[in-house]
């Protein structure tokens, strides 16, 4: 799978681009500022309609314009065509020039694995990030679980509303909660069986990349012990009490841990540093084996932020792009590029909002 073609207008600082790309290893490079994890930012919104910054559309548009517009073809077993539309007023996804309707049936359209500073946070953050993760890769990687996720949301939402009411329509909320335990059952037994297909790969990535001899390990902790009926009329007082849904997958936690200690409370920074490399690793190898085709990797800047050894670990999955015709997006400066990936890389010099091919 990669990336052929990238068209932005008025999308962060570009007014208008048009690159065309082949298979392979891209290298944007440019001074602070100019431009290089905007880029990424547009390809990883192709691939998932969100910025992996965190921000709402409004961040992305041009500042004076009214949308920005996202442009991409995609060619993996044939090219498709994708087009983002945004504005205040109107929203508009196609591709080939189809109107998407429902997002759950975009995924699997462009599939991408971003690296960023920002990753950090899965291990420092709060657990709703940890839960992100697993549930884009299920998204990735199932149809019909972005449809899930959207139903239960909308479940516990409408529950919350009422949970906050002086007087609580009783009926109202049994049927909320037939539907949110429904839904929740089912997204609860695809992230545990997630698990155990995604914690060896991570495991053995986190061997590669750390010099450590202590282990990695992945555990899927449910807020729901047994059965979600029960434990959510369990908990009835008490959420009464506090006026919002207090069990269910939107509670669970993914727990990282090494040598079965928490990393977020016991590792070192490096350490989780690893572990978050480790995770989107093995996010793409995971996305590679259900697909037969590795996804499109977007590297923002951490190559500066690794030591040698850490380095060495990760360049092998770099170096497949080649053999698989698929591609890596990759952001630095002018000092801290990776030269030991050698000669077959495109450059592209990133100044002030465009980006020609550098010799
Ligand atoms: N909505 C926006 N409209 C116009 N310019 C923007 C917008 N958002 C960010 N920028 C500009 O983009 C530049 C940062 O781009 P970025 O890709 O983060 O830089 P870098 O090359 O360091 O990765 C800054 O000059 C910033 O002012
Ligand atoms: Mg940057």
């Amino acid at each position: 799978m990669h990336l052929s073609r990238l068209r932005l207008r008025d999308f962060r600082n570009y007014g208008r681009l048009d690159l065309e790309f082949t298979p392979g290893f891209h290298l944007f490079l440019g001074d602070n500022a100019q431009g290089k994890t905007n880029l990424l930012e547009a390809i990883y919104l192709l691939a998932t309609l969100r910025s992996f910054r965190g921000v709402v559309s409004g961040q992305m548009v041009r500042l004076g314009q009214k949308g920005y517009f996202v442009g991409g073809s995609v060619v993996a077993q044939g090219t498709r065509d994708i087009k983002i539309y945004w504005s205040n007023r109107e929203r508009n996804l196609t591709v080939d020039s189809q109107p998407v309707r429902r997002i759950s049936d975009y995924m699997g359209v462009f599939r991408a694995v971003v690296f960023c500073s920002e990753d950090l946070q899965l291990v420092k953050g709060p657990a709703s990030g940890r839960r992100r993760f697993l549930d884009l890769l299920l998204a990735q990687t199932h149809p019909g679980y972005l449809a899930l996720l959207q139903r239960y949301s909308v479940s516990v939402r409408s529950r919350n509303a009422l949970l906050k009411q002086r007087v609580i329509d009783e009926n109202a909320l049994e049927s909320f909660s037939h539907e949110m335990i429904t839904v929740g059952q089912e997204i609860i037994e695809r992230r545990a069986q997630l698990l155990p297909k995604l914690e060896p790969i991570a495991r053995e990535s986190y061997r590669l990349i750390s010099k450590d001899a202590e282990q990695m390990q992945l555990h899927y902790h449910s807020s729901v012990k047994r059965d979600f009926a029960v434990e959510l009329k369990q908990s009835s007082t008490r959420e009464r009490a506090m006026r919002t849904t207090l069990v269910g997958p939107h509670r669970d936690e993914l727990i990282l841990s090494l040598n079965d200690k928490s990393a977020a409370q016991f590792g070192s920074e490096g350490q989780k540093r690893s572990i978050v490399i480790a995770l989107k690793m093995a996010q793409a190898e995971y996305l590679t084996q259900c697909h037969g085709m590795p996804p499109v990797l977007l590297i923002d800047d951490i190559m500066g932020e690794l030591d040698l050894h850490r380095r060495s670990g990760f360049l092998p999955l770099l170096r497949r792009v080649h053999s698989a015709q698929s591609q890596v997006f990759m952001t630095c400066t002018e000092e801290n590029w990776p030269e030991e990936l050698g000669q077959q890389i495109h450059r592209w010099r990133v100044e002030n909002g465009q980006a020609k091919r550098a010799s």
